[in-house]
């Protein structure tokens, strides 16, 4: 039987904390369904070793993760002592790009039980998937600052859209909404004053949904896609999305849900020529970070998604309903959720709820 190996990195700030509650309960899970894992821990990708080191990640990074079946991320950040652009460009986003994932895919769903910030929502009102384009769009590196410190001085960074770009997330999103019982997809746009890629990228939607005739689909702007995220999160099932509204919509979402601190993710190769990250979708959390109060649920639920991705459905789902069964006592919730409890005692529970 396969041994799976998983680099596991948490990172900086609550990276650190809600990290040991994950492979917590990864380990809970792994045994009950026979599922092999052998964890190799990484120090790099943090602001720990950018202070040792004088750089993010060892030169070798590739070489020590890449061979890995898939790669368990806490969060990057510490803006007091580095930059945010020079942290995750020296990361996170060398993950995503050289590791060619292309798929960012964040689920959004109401549990039950948990209070939604929207009025009168209930479980099954909210639940979609948020599919973010990973490597292009609006995060380039095509720009640049002339004229520094004069008058004259102006930056400027490009979108970039390839056809094989736009074309392949769009076709992983068709694919999963053709998966589901409503098969429906919905397309966040800007064409009306973005005035080149956005209308390229309605071009190349309105292409691929010929080859889908059995999912139906539309397409909003922006702007009044985030108002109908709050307004009618019921009218969602698949929300396809450039990386930059794909980044706004998957903190909303889950926002919708009650916090962004259960929120998972998965950045994936489809292709698996590369291993995947699975990561929360929070970041390092600096304003709460070392009082030991982070939600664990984002990374916890990440790890399903882990397991899910590796084949181990059993495994995955486990761990979703032993979530969804600690999420509904107010008791075993953080105080993001309104609840009490302190990081440990809700990894704890929620390791305990697995079968
Ligand atoms: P953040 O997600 O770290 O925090 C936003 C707010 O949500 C904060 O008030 C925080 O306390 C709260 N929060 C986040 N996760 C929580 C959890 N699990 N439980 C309870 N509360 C939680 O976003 P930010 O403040 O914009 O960024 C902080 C740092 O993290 C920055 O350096 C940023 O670049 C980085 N970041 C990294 C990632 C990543 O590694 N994937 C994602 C987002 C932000
Ligand atoms: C996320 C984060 C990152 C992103 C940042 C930290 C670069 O917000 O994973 O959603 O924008 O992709
Ligand atoms: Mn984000």
């Amino acid at each position: 039987k396969k041994q799976y190996r998983i680099a596991v990195i948490p990172g900086d700030g609550i990276g650190k904390e809600v990290m040991p509650e994950g492979l917590r309960v990864l380990e809970v899970a792994a045994k009950k369904h026979g599922v092999s894992v052998q964890f190799d821990h990484f120090d790099f990708s943090s602001y720990d070793y950018y202070e040792k080191h004088g750089q993010m990640m060892p030169d070798d990074w590739k070489e020590k993760i890449g061979k890995h079946d898939a790669i368990y991320f806490g969060a990057v950040g510490w803006p007091a002592k580095i930059p945010d652009h020079v942290s995750l460009w020296g990361s996170l986003i060398k993950f995503r790009r050289e590791f060619d994932q292309y798929v960012n895919l964040r689920p959004v769903r109401l549990m039950p039980g948990v209070p939604s910030p929207l009025a009168n929502r209930k479980p099954g009102d909210i639940d979609f998937w948020v599919v973010r384009e990973n490597t292009e769009g609006e995060y380039s590196s095509v720009g640049g600052r002339m004229f520094p410190d004069t008058d004259r001085e102006f930056v400027t960074q490009q979108t970039v859209m390839t056809r094989i770009g736009v074309d392949r997330i769009l076709k992983f999103a068709f694919e999963l909404a053709q998966s589901r019982p409503k098969k429906h997809l919905t397309s966040a746009t800007k064409s009306n004053g973005i005035s080149i890629t956005m209308p390229y990228w309605d071009e190349r939607v309105e292409a691929m949904a010929k080859t889908f005739p059995g999912v139906k689909w539309d397409k909003y702007h922006i702007d009044i896609l985030t108002a109908n995220f709050v307004l009618h999160p019921d009218w969602f099932d698949v929300v396809v999305g450039s990386n930059l509204f794909g980044d706004i919509l998957s903190d909303l979402g889950p926002a919708c849900t009650g916090t962004i601190g259960i929120a998972p993710s998965g950045n994936i190769n489809p292709e698996r020529n590369f291993p995947s990250v699975f990561e929360p979708v929070h970041g390092s959390a600096p304003d709460i970070a070392g009082q030991g109060i982070a939600n664990p649920i984002g990374m916890i639920w990440s790890g399903a998604m882990m397991f899910e991705h590796l084949g181990e459905k059993e495994a995955g789902k486990s761990i979703v309903d032993a979530i969804e069964r600690t999420l509904a006592e107010r008791t075993l919730r953080t105080k993001d959720l309104g609840g009490n409890a302190d990081t440990t005692a809700c990894g704890k529970a929620v390791a305990e709820m697995v079968d």
